[in-house]
């Protein structure tokens, strides 16, 4: 059966730390990884925008010495021109693995279920786990540990959010989640995380406050307000998370130290201030260098090469 990347749960512990070594080791020594995808093709099926992920996964398997090729959203309209049972089918037999970006996070589930090859979810609605991989390694190269680390989530508590949850919940740490009421975490996704948290020690801390999650973190870290898809819900949300923002006020109350970081596109004067986005503290281009070490170590991951 093919290795797929859907959901960091579908991972252990060792696994993840498996894959964040991995991604650190490509980024130091990336001639030793050229070779991995010699022969194969990796296919892109995006039914949304992308700056980071494209380039991750499209250059990570040029670099990995393998081809990729990239379906925009109006080419392959999965479930609509046809059913993505018969696109997976297909596509298994030209590609060896398929990397999706989808509206719908049960699209990327019936096309695991129907290829032959690996599935990455590049990602959905629900979950990004390609990025929080990329968040682990920029957060273990810039404090050391991951299981120590406090990190303050500020903002709506979408797809980025819930891979956040996922992660910490297996890995240890405590992860505060600042968002408003009505914008939380919901029920189901974060009694998902109960036993991981159990077994780790990790803590998820639900709170309204933003400031005394950020005064006790070493990681604020932030996300639009509005994602792909939910654009009818604009004006409203822009009202309701007004003060959910990472701004020099903030800064003041943090740790000198902590890092703000973005999964971007940011959109500035929103989720984060131009200043905040300058400042010292500010790692959210390192972080979006690090899509690449990830995707590549996800890559090599599903191909069987660590
Ligand atoms: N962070 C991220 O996924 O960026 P893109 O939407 O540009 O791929
Ligand atoms: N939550 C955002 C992440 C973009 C990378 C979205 O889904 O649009």
């Amino acid at each position: 059966m093919a290795r797929h990347f859907l959901s960091l749960r579908d991972f252990s512990k060792g696994e993840i730390y498996k894959l964040i070594d991995l991604a650190l080791d490509i980024k130091a020594n990336p001639s030793k990884y050229g070779q991995v995808l010699s022969g194969k093709c990796v296919g892109l099926f995006f039914e949304k925008p992308s700056l980071r992920t494209k380039a991750a996964f499209y250059i990570g398997a040029l670099q990995l010495g393998g081809q990729a090729i990239y379906y925009s959203p109006d080419e392959v309209q999965l479930g609509l021109r046809e059913k993505i049972a018969d696109v997976a089918r297909t596509s298994s037999h030209f590609m060896d693995a398929a990397v999706l970006r989808t509206f719908s996070h049960e699209k990327v589930l019936e096309f695991a279920k129907f290829s032959t090859v690996p599935v990455i979810n590049a990602l959905s609605d629900l979950l990004h786990p390609s990025q929080t991989l990329g968040d682990l390694i920029t957060m273990k190269e810039l404090k050391g540990s991951i299981e120590k680390l406090k990190v303050a989530y500020i903002g709506d508590a979408n797809n980025v959010c819930n891979s956040l949850m996922d992660a910490f919940s297996i890995l240890g740490g405590i992860l505060y989640i600042a968002a408003p009421k009505g914008y939380q975490p919901e029920k189901k996704m974060l009694d998902k995380t109960k036993s991981y948290c159990a077994a780790s020690g990790a803590q998820i801390i639900i709170t309204a406050s933003i400031a005394a999650a950020a005064k006790m973190s070493d990681v604020l870290y932030t996300d639009v307000w509005v994602s792909m898809g939910q654009e009818k819900e604009k004006a409203k949300k822009k009202k309701i998370f007004k003060n959910f923002q990472i701004n020099d006020k903030l800064l003041k109350l943090a740790k000198k130290d902590c890092l703000i970081m973005h999964c971007l596109p940011a959109h500035r004067g929103e989720e984060i201030t131009d200043s905040a986005m300058e400042s010292k503290n500010s790692v959210v281009f390192l972080q979006a260098e690090n899509r690449l070490h990830a995707a590549k170590a996800i890559l090599a991951y599903v191909f069987g090469k660590c």
